[in-house]
């Protein structure tokens, strides 16, 4: 949980410990009767409200199916195509008006009616179907933040192809397994973008991932940030595979394809995320729950209106970005703005340039920017002119601290803040308030979203009471729609990941089984929870989910070590960043060239945003006596706190010996 440790802070806090919506926010939210709650705990029907948001090709006949637990499905029998809602059905009322506002770091920029994504859209996904992508094909994307990214997803949707999105900034390798797993004979990238003034070589981890995967890729299909005749100096294309988009779409010129009308149980995408063991895992999202989930979250939630710009200053290659820039905004028919490049380029303040110039209406980041933010200090937001009505948080917990200062320097005063938890597995919030309808509470993620029933769980399963103070294992003890199907590939994985620890797995009734999310959690007396983190081996290094498996199985590829583990250490800005503890082979020189050697094949096999914050050469590793890695002890060392018990240790002076070498004393 968060701890201040600021006297100030925690006096302003026990006087002023729920903050209200102001009521000029109250009188114009989308939800604003209490009544909201009610309706959808008639479960399952009280979540057809949020499908009701949506155009169905043919309606449901069920709502919910729980016959199969935990393979629920939702508005069974249903028909729906995702980028007709997303875009064909506000053209009567809306074609001219602003459906994606991009800005290129560069200075660039586009402004894309949902006119122009109407004609874009179809005929991408005219050249998709040209190169033989044919419906439940899936096709993954290596994209940043392009238009040519929503575009894509859009383009797949039509044709009822599931898209993959790999984050950008994950490298060949990651990108490589990811193609695998999928089994993707289609990969579609961009030769460059910018990044802190950089046109980065983009292409080049593509060429490698299909050097390196197993599956046979057919087409890589290359967009082009400058267009097709002004391709980055390095990008080099491979004749029979490589296929420029641009001179693609030119042979589809106002090509026209229907979309295809998708079960609300097929699926739409796959977003891969870290869990504690093995390789990453696909988490599977089907059609028409899932976009219900989005939409009507985006709706209630964020309490996005058509005439609003909405901005969430997320990356569209996590589900955020999937949930929040594109599916919910575009679904309810606003304006959402996406950016390339990094936030302190050119400047520190190019942020609220945009919101300013744009008028943005609506903000969402994560806790990780807010803390940046404030470090660059108050005087810079303080030169804008920009008016928020409602901000958002996502991904990590927000320290009051924090809170306060995006409410004071951001907000300025009067705008509401919804802190939303959730994850790629849910598709959608979880945990958040109504923002209207529920004071807002500095720190705490608030109450249950409309329909979900979280609880907490001690080890043994047993429901914990609110209000004790105690912390346990949060779940979710009832469906929603916008839940992950499955892991792609993987039932078993699925059920073992989510499942099987606080479920019946043996009973045929769903009621019976819950969701474990792998955060532990305290509800509190007024019904609100407080999220504190991962339970499991995984991390949350600025909102990014990072498995210690992952990286400790990237440092085992650099011949030099012998061991090696993976801590999370606090970070101020990041909430956390990766430690990593190792030993070397026999004959090995500790020292800088081992360093770059770790640090590199970090790089390579996940990506440069999974850094460590430090490498720690060690004699030996804190090992139990049957040899497993204690990593909590390592955990204790790194953040300096307390060192956990170490009677059970093989050798039960390692972590002293190892605290006395990172911290001196
Ligand atoms: O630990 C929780 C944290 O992020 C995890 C999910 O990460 P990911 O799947 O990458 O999705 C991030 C964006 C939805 C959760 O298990 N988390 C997410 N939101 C919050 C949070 N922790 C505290 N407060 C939140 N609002």
């Amino acid at each position: 949980m968060t701890d201040d440790g600021d006297g100030a802070i925690e006096a302003r806090l026990s006087d002023r410990e729920y903050v209200r919506p102001p009521a000029k926010f109250v009188g114009q939210a989308n939800v604003s009767d209490p009544t909201v709650y009610d309706r959808f705990d008639e479960f399952p029907d009280g979540f057809e409200e949020y499908a009701e948001l949506l155009d169905w090709d043919e309606p449901w006949d069920e709502v919910f199916d729980g016959s199969n637990p935990p393979f629920f499905e939702w508005f069974t029998g249903g028909k729906l195509n995702v980028s007709h809602n997303c875009i064909d059905r506000h053209l009567p009322e809306r074609k001219n008006e602003t459906a994606l506002l991009w800005e290129g770091e560069d200075g660039d920029t586009q402004r894309i009616s949902y006119l122009d994504l109407y004609r874009e859209v179809n005929e991408m996904a005219a050249a998709l179907r040209s190169i033989g992508v044919e419906e439940d094909d899936v096709v993954t994307l290596h994209l940043p933040m392009l238009p040519a990214l929503p575009i894509t997803m859009l383009a797949c949707a039509r044709i009822g192809a599931p898209h993959s999105e790999v984050f950008a900034g994950f490298s060949a390798s990651a990108l490589a397994d990811r193609i695998d797993d999928a089994g993707s004979n289609v990969v579609v990238t961009v030769d460059g973008y910018y990044r802190r003034g950089d046109l980065l070589n983009h292409k080049q981890k593509a060429d490698e991932a299909i050097e390196e995967a197993d599956t046979d890729v057919d087409t890589l299909l290359v967009w082009s940030r400058h267009g097709a005749d002004h391709l980055h100096e390095d990008v080099s294309l491979v004749e029979g595979r490589d296929v420029l988009v641009e001179e693609l779409l030119d042979e589809h010129r106002r090509e026209r394809v229907d979309p295809v009308s998708r079960d609300a149980e097929d699926p739409l995408f796959l977003m891969y995320t870290s869990g504690t063991t093995g390789a990453p895992k696909g988490c599977q999202h089907r059609t028409g729950g899932y976009l219900a989930y989005a939409a009507g979250t985006s709706k209630y939630v964020l309490d996005i209106k058509p005439e609003d710009t909405y901005w969430c200053a997320a990356d569209i290659g996590w589900i955020t970005g999937h949930s929040y820039i594109v599916y919910g905004p575009l679904a309810l028919g606003t304006t959402s703005v996406m950016r390339e490049g990094a936030p302190d380029h050119p400047h520190r303040g190019i942020v609220w340039e945009v919101a300013e110039k744009y008028d943005v209406d609506v903000f969402h980041t994560s806790p990780t920017a807010v803390r940046m933010f404030m470090k660059w200090g108050e005087e810079i937001p303080a030169e804008y002119d920009f008016d928020f009505r409602h901000l958002t948080t996502v991904g990590e917990p927000i320290q009051p601290e924090a809170w306060w200062w995006y409410h004071e320097h951001i907000g300025r005063g009067d705008a509401v803040i919804v802190d939303t938890w959730w994850q790629t597995e849910t598709g959608g919030h979880l945990i958040t308030n109504l923002p209207a309808l529920a004071d807002m509470k500095p720190g705490s993620a608030g109450k249950p979203a409309p329909g979900i029933q979280p609880a907490i769980y001690d080890d043994a399963g047993e429901p914990m009471d609110p209000g004790t103070g105690e912390a346990g294992n949060l779940v979710i003890e009832r469906p929603w729609p916008g839940m992950l199907q499955t892991v792609y590939g993987d039932d078993e994985r699925f059920i073992a990941t989510y499942w099987e620890r606080f479920s019946d797995t043996d009973s045929d009734d769903w009621t019976d089984w819950t969701y474990e999310a792998g955060d532990g959690a305290v509800q509190e007396e007024d019904g609100y929870f407080r999220i504190l983190g991962r339970l499991d081996d995984v991390m949350n290094v600025a909102g990014h989910r990072l498995g210690t498996m992952e990286l400790e199985s990237a440092v085992a590829e650099v011949d030099d070590v012998a061991e090696a583990a993976v801590a999370a250490r606090r970070d101020e800005q990041k909430g956390e960043v990766p430690d990593v503890y190792v030993t070397v082979r026999d004959g090995v020189e500790e020292g800088e060239t081992v360093r770059e050697r770790i640090v590199a094949a970090i790089e390579a096999e996940i990506g440069a945003f999974a850094r460590p914050a430090n490498v720690v050469f060690v004699d030996d590793l804190p090992k139990t006596r049957s040899g497993k890695i204690m990593r909590r002890l390592l955990e204790n060392i790194s953040n300096d706190d307390e060192l956990g018990n170490t009677t059970t240790l093989r050798d039960p002076s390692v972590p002293e010996r190892i605290r006395e070498q990172v911290h001196g004393d």
